[in-house]
């Protein structure tokens, strides 16, 4: 079998392996204390592999259409973001009996809030009471910004995911957000770098990002994109719809990844 990879072109992201791609939305929970994922449908996307637009221009959104190639100007994409590797690059903080790496890598996707608090607030409690809600907020983050570890044990809180590529809607904001790719997926650049493998992480489709190939949540300067039909009232899934038919992944249970290298 291919392996599951994704590669940057001058054009499209290149999906190789099969990787199976869904579509979420992000809104408010059923409590209204934070945002969370809504799974609207798995895309069909055949055998083999597939071409995911990174510019932004493509009519038949999440696919390239080549519009990058055939709209003048011609799409430039230059890769800019740091290659360092996450623990280089991130600042720790400590708290709840937990260190949690920041490397500032933002989707504003807004996960990592839960009843008013950040992530940043609930770290400097110190009272271990929003150690769960802290785990979660982390947990959410798509663009892998966030990681904690048992500051103790050293202990990486991560949780499982089957590889797989989420195209996120942003429905509060009315604009299509990243690519939320998640479980450990290979990124190759142009130059046949390969990215630190992280279990989640946010590619830009907007074209507009100044940290390519990573989002840095300019898309929320732009329209949205996708098929127009998610944003209008009625066609959102209902909150039983939502749930039932939920992500579980970035709950809180026993299936933390132990393994510090896939961070
Ligand atoms: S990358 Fe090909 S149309 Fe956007």
């Amino acid at each position: 079998m291919t392996k599951q990879r994704i590669v940057i072109t001058d054009g499209a992201y290149v999906v190789e392996g099969g990787i199976p791609l869904y579509q979420n939305a992000v809104g408010k929970s059923e409590d209204e204390l934070c945002l969370e994922h809504r799974r609207m449908r798995q895309i069909p996307t055949g055998k083999g592999d597939y071409l995911l637009c990174r510019c932004g221009r493509s009519k038949t959104m999440p696919f390239c259409d080549y519009r990058h190639m055939t709209e003048s100007p011609k799409f430039e994409g230059p890769e800019t973001a740091s290659r360092a590797s996450y623990r280089e690059r991130a600042q720790v903080y400590e708290g709840n009996g937990l260190k949690m790496y920041d490397d500032g890598r933002c989707a504003f996707v807004r996960l990592c809030h839960y009843d008013n608090k950040s992530v940043w607030n609930m770290s400097g409690t110190f009272d271990g009471e929003m150690k769960q809600e802290q785990i979660n907020a982390a947990w959410h983050c798509p663009s892998g910004r966030l990681v904690v570890e048992d500051a103790e044990t050293g202990v990486v809180y991560e949780p499982e995911y089957e590889p797989s590529i989420i195209v996120l809607e942003d429905v509060g904001l009315n604009c299509s957000g990243p690519l939320f790719v998640r479980g450990g997926v290979e990124l190759v650049g142009q130059d046949g770098f390969v990215y630190e493998t992280q279990n989640r992480y946010a590619l830009c489709r907007c074209g507009k990002s100044m940290n390519k190939p990573f989002c840095d949540a300019m898309h929320h300067h732009e329209e949205a994109f996708d098929d127009g039909a998610i944003f209008h009232d009625g066609c959102v899934p209902s909150r039983e719809e939502w749930r039932s038919g939920a992500d579980s992944a970035g709950k809180l249970d026993e299936s933390f990844k132990k393994n510090a290298r896939d961070v």
